[in-house]
Order: structure tokens, then sequence, then C-alpha cells
């Protein structure tokens, strides 16, 4: 909208949260439903299990999809599609992270409107011409506490083919129902509770600084730093109930501000990275972000937006307080640190930086040239001093 008029979505359509939150389920009467989910966690710890038996309790008809993986190709997605088509599902409900919930939208959207296929959907959505209205139902669980997909009215699917990661964003993909039951990331390892926690920080850090912030979002991502910030170490290196559950809250927060507002460059260079190196996206987020606020922080803006956040959280100087957490939940300084050899680094390096000038760049506080991220992939790779 024009003239600083905006439209905001400030809570998904119907949030549900609390511990024990998944026996929402039991109120629910459809008559088919596609489960998707991915690897195994989910179905080994028997959530899977509990959710089919509330689903088929109140008569429904119940089909699972496993095995999404970490950066959820459109091959997939396809094979996704085929199923729903031959069951013809009125509800779709994803259990599991990102990946799995962003699978689940884009087999959602191919069904629900045959005529959207990958060559086509990125022009459809350019043009505004994907309808907002759907007729299948769709539900979140998250099982892990970053990308907020279970809000948002978007996903990002790879294309494997050209290693790009590929964001469909539409006002259809929004769930109908996010049910933020935090007992259910009690199983997550260490590992990928530090990882999305950090995506989940990145999200609302970016949205903060975005100059499209508004004062409504302001607020959500201004607690969801600040909380991030708090409760994400216990909630990583002590399992802590309460501090999941926070954090768990605080992800979705942090998801509902930067649907409104945008991100950065941070999530420009980390679809770059992640779609490349098949790397985490949390990972990749959580090497970028402090050598990208550190660049931003020269728009005069940012800056004092930074030291906002940093009274917000209480400490010195938030750039630092993330590193600090970084060194904490053992996440890599560096892309080099990551694993990333320097000859795979140095042979995808156009592919990377063409890549990293799309999506979330393009909103970045500062205006990022082709030069400028051409040096900023070094400082994520080597770690190198912003001296430019
Ligand atoms: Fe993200």
């Amino acid at each position: 909208m024009e003239n600083g008029v905006k439209q905001l979505v400030l809570s998904g359509k119907r949030i549900v949260s609390g511990r024990g939150s998944m026996a929402f389920l039991k109120t629910l009467s459809y008559q088919r439903v596609v489960m998707v989910t991915g690897g195994r966690s989910m179905i080994a710890t028997g959530i899977m299990d509990r959710a089919r038996k509330m689903l088929e309790d109140n008569g429904s008809e119940v089909k699972m999809i496993s095995g999404i993986r970490k950066n959820p190709s459109f091959e997939e997605v396809e094979e996704g599609v085929k199923i729903f088509r031959e069951f013809g599902p009125d509800c779709v409900l994803a259990v599991g992270g990102g990946s799995a919930m962003d699978a689940a939208k884009a087999m959602l959207l191919f069904y629900e409107f045959p005529f959207l296929n990958r060559d086509n959907v990125v022009a459809y959505k350019d043009a505004g011409k994907i309808p907002a209205q759907r007729k299948t139902a769709l539900i979140c669980i998250p099982s892990t506490s970053g990308t907020a997909s279970e809000v948002t009215r978007g996903t990002v699917i790879t294309d494997v083919q050209q290693k790009l990661k590929v964001p469909i964003m539409t006002d259809c993909l929004r769930p109908d129902i996010a049910i933020l039951d935090s007992d259910i990331t009690m199983t997550m390892p260490e590992k990928i509770a530090a990882e999305t926690g950090m995506d989940a920080l990145t999200h609302a850090i970016e949205s903060y600084i975005n100059h499209n912030l508004d004062d409504f979002d302001e607020a959500l991502a201004k607690a969801a730093v600040a909380g991030i910030l708090k409760y994400l170490p216990d909630s990583c290196l002590k399992q802590d109930p309460l501090a999941r559950e926070k954090v768990h809250n605080y992800s979705c927060m942090a998801g509902i501000s930067f649907a409104n507002v945008g991100l950065g460059m941070v999530h420009g260079i980390a679809h770059s990275f992640g779609a490349v190196f098949d790397m985490a996206h949390g990972l990749t987020n959580a090497v970028i972000l402090p050598y990208a606020l550190s660049f931003n922080r020269r728009d005069p803006a940012v800056k004092e937006k930074l030291e906002e956040l940093s009274y917000a959280a209480r400490c010195e100087d938030i750039v630092e307080e993330i590193t600090k957490l970084k060194e904490s939940l053992g996440i890599p300084k560096t892309f080099r640190d990551a694993g990333i050899t320097e000859e795979d680094y140095a042979g995808n390096r156009q592919l990377l930086l063409a890549h990293a000038m799309l999506g979330a760049t393009r909103v970045n506080p500062v205006p990022i040239t082709e030069d400028v991220m051409d040096k900023m992939l070094d400082v994520c790779f080597y770690g190198k001093t912003i001296d430019f």
C-alpha cells in the first residue's frame, strides 16, 4: 500500500499455545487428513501416532508423508502432490521443522491450484495471481523453534538443478491454525535447538532493523530479541522446559513480525550458501548474523536500533552478545569453520555471489552492491575484518 499505509497481520490466523496444546487436534473434524513430517524424530517419539489417533478418533481418514529432507526440493513437493491428488485431503497437518512445514505448504499450493507448477509459480506470485482463498485447511505444529513457518505466508523450496532457494509468498500459504506445543520440542537435540533458535533470533533482529518496521511489529520483534537471548542458552544447554516454551513462543512472535516487515542480507546470503552446500538454514544464519550487523550499523538508524536492542536485552552491545552466544552454543564462527573447504568455496564463488544478491538482500537496510557482497562473502567465509 502507498503513503505509509500498511496492512498488518499480527497473529497468524489462529494460534493455540502452551504445553500439551497438541490435544487441540481432538477438537477438529475433517474427512481426510494428510500429515507431512520430516526424517524420523516425530515418528520415533510417537508424536505422529498421537496426532493420528486424535484425528482418527474424530472420524478422519489419515495418510502420512514422511522423510522430508532439510532443504525440501521441488521433486519432493511434486511426489507429495501426487499423493494429495490420489487421496483428496480436506486438511493438511504439517508436524516438524521448517522443512516439513514448507514442503507441506508447497504441496498444498500445487494441489489446490493445479495451474501452478515449479516453472510458473514465481511468475504467478509476482503478478499477484495466486488466489488468497483455498478450500483445504492447513494446520502446522512446529517441532523446532526457528522458522515460524506456522504463521508466515511463505515457503522456501530448493531448485536442485539451479542450486537456488525459491521463496514463494502468498496469503493462501498462511496456516489456519498454528499449534505451539513446546512439549514436542523437548526431544530436539542441542545442536538443532541452537541453530533453529539462531534463525528465530535472526528473524527478530532483521525485522527490527528493517526500514519497513512498524510500531506493532516493533513490539513483537524487540520482545523476541530480548527473550531469545535470555532463554536460548538454557533451552539448548539444559533442555529446560520453561526456556524451551519461551523460545518456542518468541520464535513465533519473530515470525509474525518478519512476515509483515521483511528481513535483510543475512537471509539473502544464508539462502545462497544453504542451497549450494545443503546447509541447515539456522546454521547459515548464525554464521552470518554478527558480520552482517557489524556492516549494517554504518547506517545511523540501524546503529540506533541496535543500541535500543542492547538496552532491551540488558547488554553492552548486542552484536558482541550474539558473538558470545554463538560461541557458547558451539556454533562455528565462519563458513570455513563450518566445514566448507576453500576449494568448494572458490569453485562456487560466482554462483554464491549471484544468488546472495537476490531475495532478502534487496530489502537490507543498507543497499548492497555486488562489490560489497563480494567482500561480505569473504567476511563470512574467512572471518575477515570489515574494512570497506
Ligand atoms: Fe529464516
